[in-house]
């Protein structure tokens, strides 16, 4: 196992380029196996979640190999139906396969993944969507499974616009008979990506990006290429990284657009925002202000993703902030790690309140999460003297070579063996 080991203190100054989102390239690997083809995707980044998929694609029968950042899927002959449990409890957002290879093999029997960290994640909107297409769908506590008998178009109004609900409605129906309506579809730039690579597939989609998505079903997708969008939240971690440690960063290769529903809270923190063609710089003060409130909405409301990194950076503040987490229920377990700093931050139900402090001290904290190892990582940066962060592998989900990325921007941080892990490990045996 490793840590991280990071000497708070320096301002993170310099250019950076942010690399392809995790969140677009997973659909986006989905979506190879409705083409009878093959799929070039560049700007593929090294995660842990993209390698797992990758696997299970190559599980299912497709041949993929990567080239830099390049993944090139060729899913021509897909012979299996099913993704094994060691997958789906690796990468619960698998789950996103159940549409695509139902619809392409007839049918799909996923083990049913259960919660994580941050939630329960049920999928009752995608079992729901994929019934009303049709697709026979049945869950024991062990697996669920789609059957495609009489698939076709129809309408489906989403009660809350589920990111993974819709695209997975999207995968299940492109290949249907008939036209299918997705009513309060999930309007994030990913699924835009998506219907965009699937229109360049040979699908025909409309209404990206807004809250009603026509998808016309066609017989077949061809090969096609594409380019992953940016990650927007890797974009508003660095963000927040910058403004923490009164530092002054330009991001390339970013979409601002995308990122556009954080930068007003940077920009209420004090930091000078420029923001120009896919170019982003931030400037931070020596001392943040505070957000007088943050709620997470669904895009384009602010990113629940970004909560945990921007509230890192609003801990020393000057002032208090409220944040407000509306779409997962427990999306607050980085608050007792970061609380480990010295930072003054409680919770009450949805709330939390975010008390700024001046100095913050180093700790030995761990990651709880994706987003939250984020946080106590950006916390790192600011914190006199040797911070420690354990359970790393919940960051390389996510963020490529995370020590890589702050280091180019003058931290100190390095991966190290984790000893104390070592220890513990060896006294249990
Ligand atoms: C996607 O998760 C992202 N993951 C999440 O990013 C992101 O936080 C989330 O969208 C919201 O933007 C990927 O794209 C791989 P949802 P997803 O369906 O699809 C409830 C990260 O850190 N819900 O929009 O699971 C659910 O419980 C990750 O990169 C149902 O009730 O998000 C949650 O409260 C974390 N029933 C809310 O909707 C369902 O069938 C949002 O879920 C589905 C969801």
């Amino acid at each position: 196992m490793k840590c991280l080991q990071i000497n708070g203190g320096k301002k993170l100054e310099g250019s950076i380029r942010v690399h392809g989102a995790k969140n677009g390239v997973l659909p986006l690997l989905s979506a190879c196996v409705l083409v009878d083809g093959i799929t070039v995707l560049h700007n593929c980044p090294r995660l842990s979640d993209v390698e797992v998929t990758v696997d299970i694609l190559r599980y299912l029968g497709a041949k993929v190999t990567r080239n830099d950042d390049t993944l090139i899927v060729d899913a021509s002959n897909i012979h299996r139906n099913n993704i094994l449990e060691e997958y789906m409890k690796e990468l619960r957002s698998s789950i996103i396969f159940l549409g695509a290879l139902a619809s392409r093999t007839g049918e799909a029997c996923l083990y049913l993944p259960g919660g994580c960290e941050i939630g329960l994640r049920p999928i009752d909107l995608h079992l729901k969507g994929l019934k009303i297409l049709g697709y026979r769908v049945y869950a024991d506590g062990h697996n669920v499974c789609a059957v495609k008998n009489n698939v076709k178009g129809a309408e489906i109004v989403l009660p809350f616009p589920s990111v993974g609900a819709t695209e997975n409605i999207i995968l299940a129906s492109v290949l249907a008979s008939g036209v299918t309506t997705i009513v309060n579809a999930a309007r994030e730039p990913e699924i835009a990506d998506l219907v965009l690579f699937l229109n360049k597939a040979g699908a025909k989609i409309s209404g990206i990006s807004t809250p009603t998505i026509i998808i016309e079903g066609v017989k077949s997708l061809h090969s096609t290429e594409h380019t992953v969008i940016p990650d927007r939240i890797l974009a508003t971690t660095l963000m927040s990284a910058c403004a923490i440690t009164g530092g002054n960063v330009e991001l390339t290769d970013v979409c601002i657009s995308h990122v556009m529903p954080t930068l007003p809270a940077f920009e209420e923190m004090g930091c000078r925002i420029k923001a120009e063609e896919n170019t982003i710089s931030i400037k931070a003060p020596p001392r943040l202000k505070r957000v007088k409130k943050i709620e997470t909405m669904a895009y384009p409301g602010f990113p629940t993703d970004c909560q945990a990194p921007v509230m890192s950076a609003l801990s020393v503040a000057k002032g208090t902030s409220i944040v407000k987490e509306t779409i997962f229920e427990n999306r607050y377990k980085h608050i007792e790690q970061l609380n480990l700093f010295g930072t003054d931050i409680c919770v009450n139900d949805r709330i939390a309140v975010v008390n700024g402090v001046k100095n913050i001290h180093s700790a030995d904290v761990r990651c709880t999460d994706l987003r939250g190892g984020a946080a106590v990582v950006i916390a790192g940066l600011k914190a006199e003297g040797t911070s420690t962060v354990r359970d790393i592998y919940h960051i390389d989900r996510g963020y490529e070579s995370i020590e890589n990325q702050l280091s180019m921007l003058g931290a100190d941080v390095k991966r190290m063996y984790d000893e104390k892990e070592q220890q513990t490990k060896k006294s249990k045996q």
